[in-house]
């Protein structure tokens, strides 16, 4: 069956018709045309379709499509004010906190949502934040200095 959806993606009202059954996560890359949220497991163990809800991180995956009625979805795609590019995207790339890349949108989102809620994280509360995301690649401590970077940065520190 399917439904039509009437939401804010990244600041823009977008609608869209999906299956019921559909997730967010296929929604957004299927329908919308935006395929940064990757879909690693497809079952909340990776955190790679990691975007935010309403303010709240959640895993895309495990998200319906039906649910995104009347709310704000962000996606990595809407971090960057066009060619300008958020303090965490300058900041993964000046700490190469990314190597295949798979993971970076999720981590990026996750981040994001841990700055918004606490500006100068400690490096365990980093950790924590960032305990549902998988890297293969980086071993996470050039993300998690990343994030430290990003934080001093956008308190002027
Ligand atoms: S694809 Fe959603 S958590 Fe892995
Ligand atoms: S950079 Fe490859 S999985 Fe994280």
């Amino acid at each position: 069956m399917t439904q039509l959806v009437n939401t804010q993606i990244n600041g823009d009202a977008v609608g869209f018709a999906c299956e019921i059954d559909e997730t967010l996560l296929d929604v957004l890359r299927n329908r919308v045309g935006l395929s940064g949220a990757k879909e690693g497991c497809g079952t909340g163990d990776c955190g790679a379709c990691s975007v935010i809800l309403d303010g709240t991180l959640v895993c895309s995956c495990l998200v319906l499509g039906v649910e995104a009625e009347g709310r704000k979805v962000e996606t990595v795609e809407g971090l960057s004010d066009g060619a300008d590019l958020h303090p965490l995207q300058t900041k993964f790339i000046e700490h190469a906190a990314l190597q295949c890349g798979i993971c970076t949108p999720g981590f990026l989102m996750a981040a994001k949502a841990l700055l918004k809620n606490n500006p100068d994280p400690t490096e365990e509360e980093i950790r924590y934040a960032l305990a549902g995301n998988l890297c293969r690649c980086t071993g996470y401590d050039k993300i998690v200095r990343a994030v430290q970077a990003t934080a001093a940065d956008m308190r002027g520190s």
